[in-house]
Formats: C-alpha cells, sequence, structure tokens
C-alpha cells in the first residue's frame, strides 16, 4: 500500500515525537511492504516564527491532499503574549475546522504494567478501558462573538451546537459503542445549559437506532468524579468540545500519565488527523526524554482508521506493550523499577519489537 501523509510537528516536544513515530512508520513499511510518503509541513508557534501565521495556506493544501495527517504538538510560552490570532492554538483549531474534524476518539486504556504508576488506586483502575469521543468543531471553542469588550472590562465567549452538529458526533457514539462493550455514557450539562437540553433530547431520539447500545446521562461533574472514582462503569463517553478536552485529561490519570494518551481526529469523508492528547510540554522540549509512545499510538490509529490496515497497528500496539514488560519508561511515568529511557532508545526499542514480532 502507497500512502502520503503530511507531517506537521509543530512546537515542543512535537518535533522530536513525530520524529520516532515515522521511524516506527518506516520500520512498519518495511516489515508489511507498503509505502510511506511524507511532507512536511508549518503549523502553530514554529508557522508563526516562520511564516507569521499559524496555519499557512500550504499547509491546509498539503492536507486536504493527503492520505492522512500525524501531528505533534502546538503552544508554548514563547508566544503567551502574542494577539490571540497569533496564538499556535489558532492553527490546530484552524486546521480542526478546515478539515472538518469533528469526532476526537481518545481511547483511554489502563496498561497493566503501569496500574501501580498512576495515583489512583489500582483496585479502582484496574480494568479501565474507556473511550471518549469529543465533538471538536463546536460549541466554546468556535462561538462568535468571542472578544473583550469595554476596554477589557467584559469578555465574552459563545457556546453554539446546531442540531446537526450534535446528531453526528452522538451517533459516532452510538456507533463507537457497538464496536465495543455497547455501552454509551452522555455527558452534558443539562440541568442548566440549553446546548446540553438538546443534546440529551437528539440522544434520546437516536437511541431508538441502536437498540443493542444501553445508554446513560451523566452530568458533567458527576462524569469526572466518576471518572476517578469508578472508572470501569464506562465504555465510551461523548460529550462536547470543552467537557471533552477536560475529562480526557482527567482521563488519562488512568494510564499512569497524559504521554500514553494517543488520539484521532476524524471527517465525515473519511479524512483523519492523528495527534497526542497531551501537549507541546516546553519544559522538557529538547531534552530527549518525551514520551514517544501516545504520538506512536496515535500513528496506530492512523494505520487503523485511515487505511484499514488493523494487522499493522496490533504490531505497534503490541510492540509498545512488550516494551512495557521490558520495564523500559520514559521520564513520565512513575514507577518503581524497570529502566528509565530516553525519547530515542524508547523508539528504538519499540522499533526492535515490531521485528521480532510474528505477524
Ligand atoms: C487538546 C488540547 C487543545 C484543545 C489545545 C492545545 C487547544 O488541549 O487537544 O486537548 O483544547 O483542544
Ligand atoms: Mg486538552
Amino acid at each position: 500500500m502507497k500512502k502520503q501523509i503530511v507531517l506537521l510537528p509543530g512546537d515542543g516536544i512535537g518535533p522530536e515525537i513525530l520524529a520516532s513515530s515515522t521511524s516506527v512508520l518506516e520500520a512498519i513499511a518495511s516489515k508489511f511492504n507498503h509505502q510511506f510518503i511524507f511532507e512536511h509541513q508549518l503549523i502553530g508557534g514554529s508557522a508563526i516564527d516562520k511564516v507569521n501565521d499559524p496555519l499557512p495556506e500550504q499547509t491546509i493544501l498539503a492536507a486536504k491532499r493527503a492520505d492522512a495527517i500525524l501531528l505533534g504538538a502546538v503552544g508554548g510560552p514563547k508566544w503567551d503574549n502574542n494577539p490571540s490570532h497569533l496564538r499556535p492554538e489558532r492553527g490546530l483549531l484552524g486546521i480542526r475546522k478546515a478539515l472538518d474534524l469533528y469526532a476526537n476518539l481518545r481511547p483511554v486504556k489502563g496498561f497493566k504494567q503501569l496500574l501501580h504508576a498512576s495515583p489512583l488506586k489500582e483496585a479502582i483502575i484496574n480494568g479501565s478501558d474507556l473511550l471518549i469521543v469529543r465533538e471538536l468543531t463546536g460549541g466554546l471553542y468556535f462561538g462568535r462573538p468571542s472578544e473583550r469588550q469595554n476596554n477589557g472590562e467584559r469578555v465574552v465567549d459563545t457556546l453554539v451546537y446546531s442540531r446537526s452538529e450534535i446528531e453526528r458526533i452522538v451517533k459516532k457514539g452510538f456507533e463507537s459503542a457497538q464496536l465495543r462493550r455497547k455501552k454509551l455514557t452522555s455527558v452534558d450539562k443539562a440541568n442548566v445549559l440549553e446546548s446540553s437540553k438538546l443534546w440529551r433530547e437528539v440522544v434520546e431520539e437516536q437511541k431508538a437506532n441502536y437498540p443493542d447500545v444501553e445508554v446513560d446521562h451523566c452530568l458533567v461533574d458527576a462524569a469526572a468524579m466518576k471518572l476517578i472514582t469508578q472508572p470501569n462503569q464506562f465504555d465510551v463517553i461523548v460529550t462536547e468540545n470543552m467537557f471533552g478536552d477536560i475529562l480526557s485529561d482527567e482521563a488519562s490519570v488512568l494510564t499512569g500519565s497524559l504521554g500514553m494518551l494517543p488520539s484521532a481526529s476524524l471527517a465525515e469523508n473519511g479524512v483523519g488527523l492523528y495527534e497526542p492528547a497531551h501537549g507541546s510540554a516546553p519544559d522538557i522540549a529538547g531534552k530527549g526524554i518525551a514520551n514517544p509512545i501516545a504520538m506512536i499510538l496515535s500513528s496506530a490509529m492512523m494505520l487503523r482508521y485511515s487505511f484499514g490496515l488493523d494487522k499493522e497497528a496490533n504490531t505497534i500496539e503490541a510492540a509498545v506493550e512488550s516494551c512495557l514488560d521490558q520495564g523500559l519508561h520514559t521520564a513520565d511515568l512513575h514507577v518503581s523499577g524497570g529502566k528509565r529511557v530516553s525519547t530515542k532508545e524508547m523508539t528504538e526499542a519499540i522499533i526492535k519489537n515490531i521485528s521480532s514480532i510474528n505477524s
């Protein structure tokens, strides 16, 4: 199989972890006889520095032509005081919108080898395996107006959702649940927000189309608590943009580190952008100690969702799991024993495991 992949390294640790994942993909290509053609494009702070635009037109055009997109991370203190149109995050939000990547899938699976690396009790997180389906192109992130008024004395952000925007993500939630343990939890704030009331209505309407899925509603504050007290209660969570952002960072605690959490952002036409759920970690950028696993698992999601290469995706996941079995861990994982390794060492170990897996 021959595929064109656009690489958006971005800022901070983005370039380091993206390089890890392209070398892992090269190993997959040679093992399974595929050809992956990589094309680098600019996004975020590094794009601001080079061309004074967090999302150059050329990046959007290349992404639209590509078979899939891999993104490192954007942002950093260097651009914190920039005006809002020159913030790195604008690049990320802009590409999500430009490609209509409305469905963000964030699988959260507690690896047994890392149970003790979580600050939560092992008995609570043992067996947790859930998927957050986050709406990604609507809500507070994109509502207008969003501005300072009265010389900065008053600010306004706007939360807008249309019925069709809610419908497509809710359907994605149901479909995802059908492929898993058939349990869907819709998270909202329907006791307060108008948008959540419509959200709940849509879920109630749609459930007739998915009789095999058990569905319940949970208010976001209660969901935040349950996620770390009874994570095993969840299979698929479907929720709006901002709630999904917050809950997915919280859920990463189940896996021991945010550095373990991959994600896929998908459009209705099949285009996919894959990125770790973590940020650019500017404090450790350039030190060679970042955890590449979330990025590498994101590229496994790309193989599965965009190219239908299940065997190849499974191979990457198994290779990562073997590294954990071997006791390898990067500095973000507070595990006892084993061996602390650098980004490069972890990447090499994963590649070595890929070559020794029989598939
Ligand atoms: C994420 C990130 C982004 C978001 C930031 C960097 C804009 O936190 O992908 O979860 O809020 O969506
Ligand atoms: Mg986030």
